[in-house]
C-alpha cells in the first residue's frame, strides 16, 4: 500500500471518486484509487488503522490533525513516463489491449477521466498498466456542464484532442483565441502533432483539413451564426463526442510510447510485427476528426473481437454505435 497525507477537503473529494471507480467491475485490474481514508492520530480507533502511519511531526502552528486525512491505495508501479520495460517479456499488443479494456470499462460506465497522460498511467512489474488520478474526471457524463469541461488553454498537452482544444479555447474566448490561431498552434506548433504524422503517416495538410472539416461540422450542426462557442455548443460537442475524449488520450500515450521505445532495435522488430493490427487502431483512436475517431469499446472490439469485457458489458454499446453511424 502507499499512503498520502493531504488536506481534508482534497481527501474527501479523492476518496469519493475512489468509491465510484471501485464500483466498476474488475476495477483492480485497470485502475488504482484510494481504498481507505483515515484521520491521522497517535492512537487510532478507526477500522482502517492498519493502513495509517501515525503523524507525529510536520504540523505548522495553528494546524490541527483533524484538518488532514490519510488516503491509502495499492502500490501500482512506476509511471509510464519513467518505466524501463524489460523487452524480453514486454508484449506491445497485450499492453495496448489492457489499456483499452480499462478505457472501455470507463466509457461503458459513463466515466470520463480527461487527464490520461504518461504520469497518470502506472505500470507494475508484470508490465500491466493502470490508470490513476481521477481528480479531473467526470464520473457521470450526464451530469457534466460547460464549466466542468472548461480548462486553461493548453495546446501542448498531448492528452487533449484537437477538437477539445478548439471547443475549449473558443468557449473561453479569452486573450483573442480565434479559430485560426488555435488551429495554427495545434497543427504547426504542437510537438505531438509531428509525432502523430510520423507514426500514422499523415501529412500536415491532411491533419489541417480534418480539423477544418470538424469545425465545419460543428458550425453546420450547431453554430450557424455564432462566432464564439457558447455553453450550448460546447455541450453539443460533448454530448456527441464524450467517449472519444479518453480514447484520444489512450491512443496518444501509445504513440508516445512507440516513439520512445523505438530507440531499441529489439522493440522496432516487435512493433513492425504488430503494425498490421495496431496501426488501424491507432489511426482510429487518434483520428483528428472526432466523427471518425473510435472510442475505446470500438477499438478494443476491432483489436480483440472475442474480448471478454466486450462480450460481457459492451455488446449493446457496439450495436447502438452502429445504429447511430
Ligand atoms: N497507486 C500508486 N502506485 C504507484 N505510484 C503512484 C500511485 N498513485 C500515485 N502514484 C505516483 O504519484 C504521482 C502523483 O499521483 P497522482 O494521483 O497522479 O496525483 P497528482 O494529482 O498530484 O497528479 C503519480 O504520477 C505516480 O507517479
Ligand atoms: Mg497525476
Amino acid at each position: 500500500m502507499i499512503s498520502k497525507l493531504i488536506s481534508k477537503e482534497t481527501a474527501l473529494v479523492e476518496h469519493s471518486i475512489g468509491e465510484r471507480i471501485r464500483r466498476i467491475p474488475l476495477w483492480r485490474n485497470y485502475f488504482a484509487v484510494s481504498e481507505s481514508m483515515c484521520v491521522p492520530a497517535q492512537k487510532q480507533a478507526d477500522r482502517d488503522v492498519k493502513h495509517c502511519e501515525p503523524l507525529q511531526t510536520g504540523l505548522k502552528q495553528g494546524q490541527k490533525l483533524d484538518s488532514f486525512r490519510i488516503l491509502s491505495m495499492k502500490y501500482g508501479g512506476t509511471s509510464l513516463s519513467n518505466v524501463r520495460f524489460n523487452l524480453d517479456n514486454f508484449d506491445l499488443l497485450a499492453f495496448v489491449t489492457h489499456l483499452l479494456e480499462g478505457g472501455a470499462l470507463m466509457t461503458l460506465h459513463g466515466v470520463i477521466h480527461r487527464d490520461i497522460h504518461a504520469k497518470n498511467i502506472i505500470v507494475d512489474s508484470h508490465n500491466v498498466p493502470r490508470i490513476i488520478d481521477f481528480n479531473l474526471s467526470i464520473l457521470d457524463y450526464q451530469s457534466a456542464d460547460a464549466d466542468m469541461l472548461a480548462h486553461t488553454y493548453s495546446p501542448t498537452l498531448m492528452q487533449l484532442s484537437p477538437d477539445y482544444i478548439i471547443m475549449n479555447a473558443l468557449y473561453k474566448n479569452t486573450r483573442g483565441l480565434l479559430y485560426d490561431r488555435v488551429v495554427n498552434d495545434i497543427v504547426y506548433k504542437r510537438q505531438f502533432t509531428k509525432k502523430l504524422g510520423t507514426i500514422l503517416g499523415w501529412t500536415t495538410d491532411y491533419m489541417r483539413a480534418q480539423i477544418d472539416a470538424f469545425y465545419a461540422h460543428m458550425r453546420n450542426a450547431h453554430m450557424r451564426n455564432a462566432h464564439t462557442v457558447h455553453d450550448s455548443i460546447f455541450m453539443h460537442w460533448f454530448n456527441e463526442f464524450w467517449p472519444t475524449i479518453d480514447s484520444w488520450a489512450i491512443g496518444a500515450n501509445i504513440i508516445q510510447l512507440i516513439m520512445h521505445l523505438s530507440q531499441w532495435p529489439r522493440f522496432v522488430a516487435m512493433y513492425n510485427a504488430a503494425k498490421p493490427r495496431l496501426l488501424p487502431i491507432l489511426r482510429g483512436l487518434c483520428a483528428i476528426h472526432p466523427l471518425e475517431r473510435m472510442d475505446c469499446v470500438e477499438a478494443l472490439h476491432i483489436l480483440n473481437p472475442g474480448n471478454r469485457i466486450i462480450a460481457k458489458y459492451g455488446v449493446s454499446w457496439l450495436s447502438d454505435a452502429v445504429a447511430t453511424h
